[in-house]
């Protein structure tokens, strides 16, 4: 299983270009379950859960080409026959979003079987206003097995309000919805850019979609969809996680490629502790060379700060003055990454949602385990400021969501490597 090994203290200078956003990529794939013509997807970024969905998606039969080019990475995605519109667990247990494939399936070929995604690391993660919303439309849904099958002739139109607020749920039902006879009217929608990003791409497939990116979206059925091309939008939480980095360290760095427009939350909350940055169309320049204050911040939906941005914001939080209160207000269970801070030297109190960080803490390195995605970023940001050498575990879970970062950071100046099966620092 591969190791990251960190050498903390360098100041991060130069240039480093964000990739395309997963979260966005992942829906856009599926909705090429949509149409029977090609979907072609540029600025796909070159992660595992990319790979994840190309396995899922060419186990149902479709033909999928996935390229990683210098210039573009790109998909081609050709859904002509689907002949197993399933999902299995095998799959979905390794990729919670797996679960989007389920409107899709249902609204092309009229049936799906998609496995429950059950328990994952950062808390219960129900499917339950997916299942809700399918029903709404005319499906008929059972559970057996721990699966969900689901079932329609042709799915209809309705008004559906979702209890609480799903990023994938939205897009679900969105995708499954442009196949509806008749209109859709969706309220308290996520207002995530990847939703708006989905829709952008539907909307190009022949869909008629009015309001994706605020809490109300109108789709009005059509028959069928078509083939197109579309550009994924840049990651914002990649841009969020270098831009940390460059702060961090002390460092100058340029991100080029991103969209400052969907970062400005996060950047407002750098500015309270007292990260510089300068911002033009698509980069942000970070300059780390004011000492850093301690700030509070609570996750929210978008435009809200993000919740895939929380454990990274905390490793932050250790390196500035002062107590700031972390509040983790969409996962019951996602500060995971607390405990190895702890164990680098942070002081980290967790008071159920709420961890109470104090800084400024001297870290030093340590042996820790990466526990999910974005827990795994918090590390190794820790450990770029760290004293010695940290050995990060589990960097599976890194490569889930980050396109080569440690070639990214290394570039950038960071000594970073990764290695294979290593003894800890003694
Ligand atoms: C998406 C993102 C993930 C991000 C999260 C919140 C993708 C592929 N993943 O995940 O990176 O952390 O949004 O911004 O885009 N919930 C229910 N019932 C449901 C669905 C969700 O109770 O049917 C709850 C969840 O348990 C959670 C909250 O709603 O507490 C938000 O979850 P949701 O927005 O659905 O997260 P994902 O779409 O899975």
């Amino acid at each position: 299983m591969d190791k990251l090994v960190i050498r903390g203290g360098t100041p991060l200078l130069g240039t480093v270009r964000i990739s395309g956003a997963k979260n966005a990529a992942l829906p856009c794939m599926a909705a090429a379950l949509l149409t029977d013509e090609p979907v072609i997807l540029e600025n796909i970024p070159q992660v595992r859960d990319i790979e994840t969905t190309r396995k899922l998606l060419a186990a149902m039969g479709a033909d999928v080409e996935l390229g990683y080019g210098r210039a573009n990475h790109r998909t081609t995605i050709c859904a002509r026959t689907l002949a197993a519109p399933e999902a299995s667990y095998e799959l979905v247990k390794t990729m919670r979003a797996s679960t989007l494939v389920l409107g899709p399936l249902v609204a092309r070929c009229g049936r799906a079987h998609v496995s429950l995604p059950g328990g994952c690391a950062i808390g219960a993660r129900p499917i339950d206003l997916h299942i809700k919303g399918l029903e709404r439309l005319g499906a008929k849904i059972t559970q057996e097995h721990g699966y969900v099958e689901a079932t329609a002739d042709r799915l209809h139109g309705a008004e559906i309000v979702f209890d609480k607020i799903t990023v994938t749920g939205t897009e679900d039902l969105l995708m499954a919805a442009t196949l509806a006879e008749g209109e859709t009217v969706m309220q308290n929608c996520a207002r995530e850019p990847e939703v708006a990003d989905l829709a952008a791409l539907l909307n190009a497939m022949g869909a008629k979609i009015t309001g994706a990116g605020t809490s109300t979206i109108r789709i009005k059925g059509v028959s069928k969809l078509h083939g197109a091309r579309h550009r994924i939008i840049p990651d914002r939480i990649e841009a969020g996680t270098f831009i940390i980095a460059g702060a961090l360290t002390g460092g100058d760095l340029n991100i080029t490629g991103c969209d400052p427009a969907h970062l400005t939350t996060i950047l407002a909350k750098l500015e309270e502790t007292g990260v510089k940055t300068t911002v033009k169309t698509d980069s942000v320049r970070v300059m780390g060379d004011q000492p850093l204050r301690a700030a509070d911040m609570n996750t929210e939906e978008y435009p809200g700060f993000p919740t895939d941005m929380q454990a990274q914001y905390m490793a932050l939080a250790t390196q500035a003055e002062g107590t700031s209160i972390v509040t983790e207000n969409i996962f019951e269970n996602r500060f995971m990454h607390a405990q190895e801070l702890l164990r680098m030297g942070a002081n980290i109190k967790i008071e159920g949602r709420r961890a109470i960080v104090q800084g400024k803490s001297a870290l030093s390195g340590a042996a820790v385990l990466a526990s999910d995605l974005r827990a795994s970023a918090s590390l190794v940001l820790a450990a770029l400021v760290a004293d010695g050498e940290t050995i990060i575990d589990r960097v599976y879970h890194l490569d889930r969501g980050y396109e080569k970062i440690e070639e990214k950071l290394k570039a950038v100046g960071a000594q970073i490597r990764r290695v294979g099966n290593i003894l800890p620092p003694r």
